[in-house]
């Protein structure tokens, strides 16, 4: 198996870390931080009171160090003779320091050794100075990040941290082993007036272009369907629906390759009319969960609900059970939709939601893909029970992939609220 390696390059504070962690959870990575390979070198020396500058003390001490790269998740680890540096690596000395460790030719030889070592494993995506130039030269896949210095002066304060930004950048490019700069064959991206969802991207559209195999916007796990059948009377159920509402109704659907297909998801829509929940249900072929009022559960509805997999819910009051079950069959590893406004619009106009949806997507912790339903309520209007032949669009939106820092901060009441507003802002923004 050959592994991909994307090599991501840049000066100090420029957003590496932040692109490099999302690509690596976005399409399936290990991301490195290489940069992390020569602060922990540097905690090492100054712990040992070495002096940085004195390069053959440095050397010496370099050769007896046993240093183990390894990974956490879609993270990198380091250790050092068994001792953790990674709560001290962004410390004001170790700022201080590093740049003058990192140009020592023999700590770059050892270091660059390691990072190799993690193509032989897997798939990467690694960040640094020289990773394009020096530690994957032959790598298609390339990108140097960069942004005002008055930007990455302040996104390094507004960090909180004591760094000397320019003062390490002229110290990066100035040295003789493998200066920082634009490799042959990377693409720049300037991020000064870029959100970090902008950054990600237009890093994905480069990749693209430069042959990344993305299969559409996501990691292949994600995007290919397992072939596990649905059950005869659930596939009776997906079937008619789906073939009547693509004579009835023109059902169009874009936004198909943003679609994750395996796995948990939260699928979040608007809500529009009682044809909704079978036509996201058409969107895949392996089966899902979804949810509809308790009072229709009874007569042959009581059967037939629960076969096409349909958990009752209480619409008239916060309902704190229903919270739990979706967050419960998440994690049992089911995709399941939910209507973050509780009820159909009304007047086609999308609605509040409650913080309910937040928690479950901080809870679960699972992808969350958001999708708007346009037509629908023209196809049904609420409370009229007369079916119009209206064209209904589907859209699919990118997923929404938190990461374990992000789904932290979503806590709480206020937490899990952004949270809604940020999954219903996506599906407005559709
Ligand atoms: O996060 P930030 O951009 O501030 O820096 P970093 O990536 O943590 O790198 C810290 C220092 O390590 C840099 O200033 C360089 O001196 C050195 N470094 C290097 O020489 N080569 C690399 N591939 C990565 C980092």
């Amino acid at each position: 198996m050959t592994y991909h390696a994307i090599a991501i390059d840049g000066p100090a504070a420029s957003g590496k870390s932040t692109l490099a962690r999302t690509l690596a959870e976005k399409l399936g990575l290990v991301m490195v931080n290489s940069g992390a390979m020569y602060r922990a070198v540097t905690w090492k020396i100054l712990s040992e009171k070495i002096d940085p500058k004195d390069s053959a003390a440095v050397a010496e001490s370099l050769g007896k160090m046993n240093i183990v790269c390894g990974r956490d998740g879609v993270l990198s680890t380091i250790r050092i003779d068994d001792g953790d540096p990674t709560p001290f690596l962004r410390n004001p000395e170790i700022n201080a320091n590093v740049s003058t460790v990192s140009a020592i030719p023999q700590v770059r030889e050892k270091l660059v050794r390691l990072q190799r070592d993690y193509l032989q494993r897997t798939h990467v995506v690694m960040e640094g100075r020289d990773i394009g130039s020096v530690v994957f030269p032959n790598t298609p896949f390339k990108i140097y990040i960069d942004a005002d210095p008055s930007v990455r002066n302040s996104r390094r304060s507004d960090d909180g941290e004591e760094d000397s930004v320019e003062k390490r950048d002229a110290a990066d490019s100035s040295r003789t082993t493998a200066p920082l700069k634009v490799a042959d064959g990377a693409t720049v991206l300037d991020t000064s007036k870029l959100t970090v969802e902008g950054v990600v991207e237009a890093a994905v559209s480069i990749l693209k272009g430069q042959g990344f195999p993305l299969h559409g916007t996501l990691p292949p796990e994600l995007s290919e369907e397992p072939h596990i059948p649905m059950r005869w009377i659930y596939w009776l159920g997906w079937m008619a629906f789906g073939a009547s509402y693509r004579t009835l109704f023109g059902l169009r659907i874009i936004g198909d390759e943003n679609l994750i297909k395996s796995g948990p998801v939260l699928v979040a829509s608007n809500h529009q009319s009682f044809l909704d929940p079978p036509l996201i249900g058409n969107l895949y072929k392996t089966e899902m969960v979804f949810f509809a009022r308790k009072t229709l559960f009874k007569g042959i509805g009581k059967w037939l609900y629960p076969q096409w997999n349909a958990i009752p819910v209480d619409q008239d009051r916060p309902d704190m059970g229903s919270i739990k079950t979706v967050i419960r069959k998440l994690k049992q590893g089911w995709r399941v939709l939910v209507f973050p406004e509780g009820a159909r619009t009304l007047d086609g106009k999308i609605g509040e939601a409650a913080a309910g949806v937040g928690m479950i997507a901080a809870k679960a912790g699972v992808p969350i893909q958001p999708v708007r339903i346009f037509g629908a309520d023209k196809a049904l209007p609420r409370g009229t029970g007369k079916v119009t032949l209206a064209r209904i669009t589907v859209k699919v939106g990118k997923p929404i992939i938190l990461s374990p820092e992000e789904l932290k901060s979503y806590s709480g009441k206020e937490g899990y609220q952004a949270l809604t507003d940020r999954i219903m802002d996506a599906i407005k923004a559709l």
